[in-house]
Formats: structure tokens, C-alpha cells, sequence
């Protein structure tokens, strides 16, 4: 039987979100229905209200979030009813050219749900990357589903679902962070302070952080920056060079998205170091760099999806980290709210006064 459960909804461009009841059908071959329990609001969600990904309206907002198998369609068996899992938006495909390479993490052909979440007057919904999870309970493809340990909290779990796992990856699965290296990361927001997290944990010596705002840089300390620059204050490349012998760190990471940022960044690295962009620019930025930097600096520069994760391996490890009290999770969750809190936690998102907020259902 399809149920009716209540959801987010972000109706048309730029206008206020509106909790709506929604029907979620019975799950079909290879799909599963998750009871979630907490789901982050992320910037894309913000991003999918403001036209910014597509016009595909009315969309089912929420992506980062972890809750109950409820139960399974035919042919599910990695996944089953009572399962507390993450949902991610990587569910590889097994059979595309990356994932035939031996390269899943980016498999070009990830899956999702086929049958369609709708309004209650048949209007099919289009569910944020995939998922959409600001609801009661939702319908995804199974090996959306990542299964972990249940002694974690949801609100805190459910965060490995994107932006975290997309910081954290960032530093050690694109830059490669190893101990002993010196990594800088610009912009001190969630994803920023998950790659700072992810370069501790990788043993990075020299961390330092780089914001314009004072606050976040007092928060970025928490998580493992051992330097912090407020760049309104002095220059965070020449600063960078100072706090590493006068080279430039091993890692840069841009947490942001901007142009200068990412230049700065470019500019902050050692001779062969790696550059990560994990900040996502808009369609309309472009960049300029002298071609023989580009050559002479040698080294690698990256851009990171999802911090290259693949939920089946780094999902459940992070956890454990987690649970071990090795990987600092909890630090991201500014604030629990609930299903009907979503629009002012938009609002405080913008003025940034939170690293998290969480829906908990
Ligand atoms: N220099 C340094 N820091 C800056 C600058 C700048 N010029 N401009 C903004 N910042 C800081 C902000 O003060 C903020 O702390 O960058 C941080 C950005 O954090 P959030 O807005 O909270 O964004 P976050 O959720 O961390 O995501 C960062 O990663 O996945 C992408 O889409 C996401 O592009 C976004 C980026
Ligand atoms: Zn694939
Ligand atoms: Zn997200």
C-alpha cells in the first residue's frame, strides 16, 4: 500500500518551502523505503529552491540524512528491513566504463529510485540528488542505502550522507592528505571544516584555516586547524608560506567556490603539491592563471565530487572512527530542528550562523 507521509516541498523559483503531505509507493525490484530519522540541510537544497540545479519543480528537498530500511523490493539483498542505514547519492551502477576500470567512486550511471514519490494529486516529485529526504519515510534505489553501525546517532550519521563526507573526502581521498604533510583549506564553513577534520585524521602536521570570518575560525580549531587567517585581516598566501618553511603547504583545499579563492589556493601550494576544489563554482565564473605557473609548479590539481567517496567502503569506516572517538562528528551539528524549521534554517544558512542545521522526524 502506498503511504502518505508529510515532506518538503520547494514548489516553484525562489519561493518559501511548504511542508506538504506526500505518497510514497510500495518499493519495487531493487528499491527500498527508509523511515528517515534525520536529515542536514545543505546549501543544494538551498540551491534546488533557487532554480539553481534544474526546473524540474515541485522538488522533494533533503539528501543528507540516515534512518530505517522499512522494507525492500524484490531482489534487494544487501539491504533489509530494520537496517539502520546512510543514504548516499552514489549507488554505483557496476558496469559503466569508470566502474568497469576499477574506479566506482566515479561511476557515471549512479542509481536511484525508478518509481516516483508524488504530491497527493499525482504530481511527481523530483527528489533532491536523488533522494529526498526531508519526509517521514522516502523511496530510493537500494544501494542508495548504506548500512552502519546503529550505535551512532542519526542527526549525526546522516551528515556522512554529503556535505562531511564531501570534506572529509576532499583531504583524504582526492588531496591524499598523509602524516606529516602540511594542507591549508580555505573557507571554514561545514565542507572546510570536514576536510581540517579529514587532515588530522590523516595525520597531517601544519593545518591551517583560512575565513573571513573570525567565528568560523575559532570554530575551525576544534576540528584540528592549528593555524588560522582571517583574510580580510592579511594576506593567506604569504601567511601560508611563513607558517611552512617559507614552501607553500603539500595540500590546498578550496572549500568555497570562488575564483580568488581557488588562485589563492593555487598560489599557497609547495612546488608538486596537490590543489583540491571541492567548492562549487557557478556556471558563469571563469579563471586565469599564467600557463607557465601551471607547468613550472608541477604537482596535481584536483576536483573533488563527493570527496570521492564510495559510501560502501568510507561510510561504515567513518562511523567506527566515529564511534571510537577518533573522528569528531558531533562538532558539525549546530542545532536540531524540525520538519517545519527548514525554510529559517535556509535563512540562518545564508547568514551563516550554523554549520548544520538538523531535521530530526
Ligand atoms: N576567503 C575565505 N573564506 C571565505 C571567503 C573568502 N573570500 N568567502 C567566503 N568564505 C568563507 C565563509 O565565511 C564560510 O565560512 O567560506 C565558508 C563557506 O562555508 P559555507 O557557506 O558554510 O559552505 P559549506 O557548506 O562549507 O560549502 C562550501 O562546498 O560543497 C560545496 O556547495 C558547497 O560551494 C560550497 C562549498
Ligand atoms: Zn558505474
Ligand atoms: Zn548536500
Amino acid at each position: 500500500m502506498p503511504q502518505e507521509v508529510r515532506g518538503v516541498i520547494a514548489r516553484a523559483k525562489g519561493e518559501p518551502v511548504t511542508v506538504e503531505t506526500i505518497v510514497v509507493p510500495d518499493p519495487g525490484p531493487g528499491e527500498a523505503v527508509v523511515e528517515v530519522q534525520a536529515c542536514g540541510v545543505c546549501h543544494t537544497d538551498l540551491h534546488y529552491r533557487e532554480g539553481g540545479i534544474n526546473d524540474e519543480f515541485p522538488f522533494l528537498l533533503g539528501h543528507e540524512a540516515a534512518g530505517v530500511v522499512e522494507s525492500v523490493g524484490p531482489g534487494v539483498t544487501d539491504v533489509a528491513p530494520g537496517d539502520f542505514v546512510i543514504l548516499n547519492w552514489r549507488a554505483v551502477c557496476g558496469s559503466c566504463r569508470s566502474c568497469l576500470k576499477g574506479k566506482p567512486q566515479y561511476c557515471f550511471a549512479t542509481h536511484n529510485a525508478t518509481q516516483k514519490m508524488t504530491l497527493k494529486d499525482g504530481t511527481e516529485l523530483s527528489p533532491a540528488l536523488g533522494i529526498g529526504a526531508f519526509c517521514d519515510k522516502t523511496l530510493v534505489a537500494a544501494g542508495q542505502c548504506t548500512k552502519v553501525d546503529p550505535a551512532a546517532q542519526p542527526e549525526v550519521a546522516g551528515l556522512l550522507g554529503c556535505g562531511v563526507m564531501a570534506g572529509l573526502g576532499a583531504a583524504m581521498n582526492t588531496g591524499g592528505v598523509s602524516r606529516g604533510d602540511t594542507v591549508a583549506v580555505f573557507g571554514c564553513g561545514g565542507v572546510g571544516d570536514a576536510a581540517i577534520e579529514g587532515s588530522r585524521l590523516a595525520g597531517a602536521k601544519t593545518i591551517v584555516a583560512v575565513d573571513i570570518d573570525d567565528t568560523k575560525l575559532e570554530w575551525a580549531k576544534d576540528f584540528g586547524a592549528t593555524h588560522t587567517i582571517n583574510a580580510t585581516k592579511e594576506d593567506p598566501v604569504e601567511r601560508i608560506r611563513e607558517l611552512t618553511d617559507g614552501n607553500g603547504a603539500d595540500v590546498t583545499i578550496e572549500a568555497i567556490g570562488l575564483p580568488k579563492t581557488y588562485e589563492q589556493a593555487f598560489y599557497a601550494r609547495d612546488l608538486a603539491g596537490t590543489v583540491v576544489l571541492v567548492g562549487v563554482p557557478n556556471p558563469d565564473m571563469t579563471i586565469e592563471l599564467p600557463f607557465i605557473e601551471l607547468f613550472g609548479r608541477g604537482g596535481a590539481l584536483k576536483s573533488s565530487w563527493y570527496g570521492d567517496c564510495l559510501p560502501s567502503r568510507d561510510f561504515p569506516m567513518l562511523i567506527d572512527l566515529y564511534l571510537q572517538g577518533r573522528l569528531n562528528l558531533d562538532g558539525f551539528v549546530s542545532e536540531t530542528i524540525g520538519i517545519d524549521d527548514v525554510e529559517e534554517a535556509f535563512h540562518k544558512m545564508e547568514q551563516g550562523g550554523v554549520l548544520r542545521s538538523v531535521v530530526v522526524l
